[in-house]
């Protein structure tokens, strides 16, 4: 499971004021290792609110988020593209960059390196419009992984996307991150998708319905690449079925 990466501890929090809060996440608490990690939990149970919570965009009310790695830094691919219409892909991605302060050669240099490990090449010169939503998602995981970040969130990266699309990028992913070829140490996926959990996961974190309390963590210890088909899978993805309902 490599050394540990984050520690969440005893997280909560709550919407709404006075008299009609709404409790959403109920003492969470969780150590993150070098490792693919799933949050598997119903629509609404509280998921992307963990998520904004560990990328510390978003405060709990309760409870905190300790690094255990100097200077963590967050990559964060968000469930639907947020790609600026007016800039180019090469420059929505170096974007980031450009915010840190990196001069604008070297942030456009990354930008394109990123680019062609998500299989972009030739690309760059196009606006979002121009693509299709797989490309987009391709442009958005690019951007989250130019920052060279040592920790990868992702919200439901493949949700939106047609089933056939959304196989390709999940191996994709996949393959790079088994082959180190990024900077990311620790990937946190969000997900309602069972067979997507099995397939790409370390550890599968289950999260009861809203307020979510973590009813389950699963280890998947099925060597990889991983046959959807095998029996040992499909023992598994019944066992977590099983825990969601
Ligand atoms: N900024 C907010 N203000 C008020 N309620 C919110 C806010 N963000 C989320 N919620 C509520 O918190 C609950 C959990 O939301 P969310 O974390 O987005 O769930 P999930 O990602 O699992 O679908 C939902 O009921 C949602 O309506
Ligand atoms: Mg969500």
């Amino acid at each position: 499971m490599g050394s540990p990466v984050l520690t969440i501890k005893n997280i909560s929090k709550s919407y709404g004021g006075k008299g009609r809060a709404a409790k959403v996440l109920d003492d969470i608490s969780l150590d993150i290792y070098e490792e693919f990690i799933s949050i598997l939990g119903p629509s609404g149970c509280g998921k992307t609110t963990l998520l904004r919570i560990i990328a510390g965009v978003e405060k709990p009310d309760s409870g905190t988020i300790e690094s255990h790695i100097g200077n963590l830094k967050i990559g964060f691919v968000f469930q639907f593209p947020t790609l600026l219409p007016w800039l180019t892909v090469l420059d929505n991605v170096a974007l980031p960059l450009r915010a840190e302060g990196v001069p604008r050669e070297k942030a456009r240099e990354k930008a394109r390196r990123y680019l062609g490990l998500v299989g972009l090449s030739g690309f760059e010169d196009f606006y979002p419009h121009e693509l299709s939503g797989g490309m987009k998602q391709r442009v958005n995981l690019a951007r989250a992984l130019a920052i060279e970040p040592n920790m990868l969130l992702m919200d439901e990266p493949f949700s939106n996307l047609d089933p056939l699309t959304a196989e390709n990028l999940r191996s994709e992913v996949l393959d790079m991150w088994l082959s180190g070829v990024t900077t990311v140490r620790a990937v946190i996926m969000v997900t309602h998708n069972v067979d997507e959990a099995v397939s790409m996961s370390d550890r599968i974190v289950i999260l009861t319905p809203r307020p979510a309390r973590i009813a389950r963590i699963v280890t998947i210890d099925i060597p990889r690449p991983r046959n959807r088909r095998s029996e040992e899978f499909n023992k598994l993805v019944d066992m977590v079925y099983e825990y969601v309902s």
